[in-house]
């Protein structure tokens, strides 16, 4: 049975920067001008893995518009840092010319994977490209990227949670949070 059960915080975690009531408001806000935007298209959703996929599976249940879901997976991190190179891991299933494209990703920080996404999937002749983005970090940018729906502004600090991972994990917790410092720093 479903329960309304407070969110029990992680013992990794310092602080919680957004609640679960949060973020699933504001998907449903995102959803509405996405919906009103879309009307009467039959857009493609492109989920970018992994860090997307909570967020892109909540925002489609809050959608109305006639869509399609298609996946591409790219990696540019190892850890926390980012190494500056991006790697296409898989590709999507679907031909995407002549459709409205919403790219779906967790965060924009260096604007990097974007970058290049955006010019990978431009040479595909789309209709329409934008990015909705849950969270994003405009003080690291390095590439020009703006989403055209976003659901938080945030500081440039390392975030987990809600699909984005440190090291794989965390990304299963419902909430975004800070990790201690402790999580992260070698000991000793
Ligand atoms: P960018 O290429 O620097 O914009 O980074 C995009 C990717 O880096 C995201 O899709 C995340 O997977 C990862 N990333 C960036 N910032 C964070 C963070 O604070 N926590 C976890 N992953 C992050």
């Amino acid at each position: 049975m479903m329960t309304n059960s407070p969110t029990v915080l992680h013992p990794d975690v310092e602080r919680v920067l957004i609640s679960e009531a949060d973020i699933q408001k504001r998907i449903v806000e995102l959803a509405a001008e996405i919906d009103r935007d879309y009307e009467g298209l039959a857009p493609v959703f492109i989920g970018i893995l992994k860090g997307s996929v909570l967020f892109l599976s909540d925002l489609l249940k809050r959608l109305s518009v006639d869509c399609r879901i298609d996946f591409m997976c790219v990696s540019s991190y190892e850890g926390d840092r980012s190494t500056g190179v991006v790697r296409l891991t898989l590709d999507l299933r679907d031909n995407i010319e002549g459709r409205d494209i919403l790219v779906v990703e967790d965060i924009v920080d260096t604007g990097l994977t974007l970058g290049y996404l955006k010019q990978n999937l431009m040479t595909r002749k789309p209709r329409s490209l934008e990015i909705v983005s849950l969270l994003d970090k405009p003080e690291a940018r390095k590439v020009l990227i703006e989403p055209k729906y976003r659901g938080f502004q945030i500081p440039n600090e390392f975030v987990v949670g809600y699909g984005l991972d440190f090291d794989e994990r965390y990304r299963n917790l419902p909430y975004i949070g800070v990790l201690k410092p402790s999580t992260y720093q070698p000991q000793g």
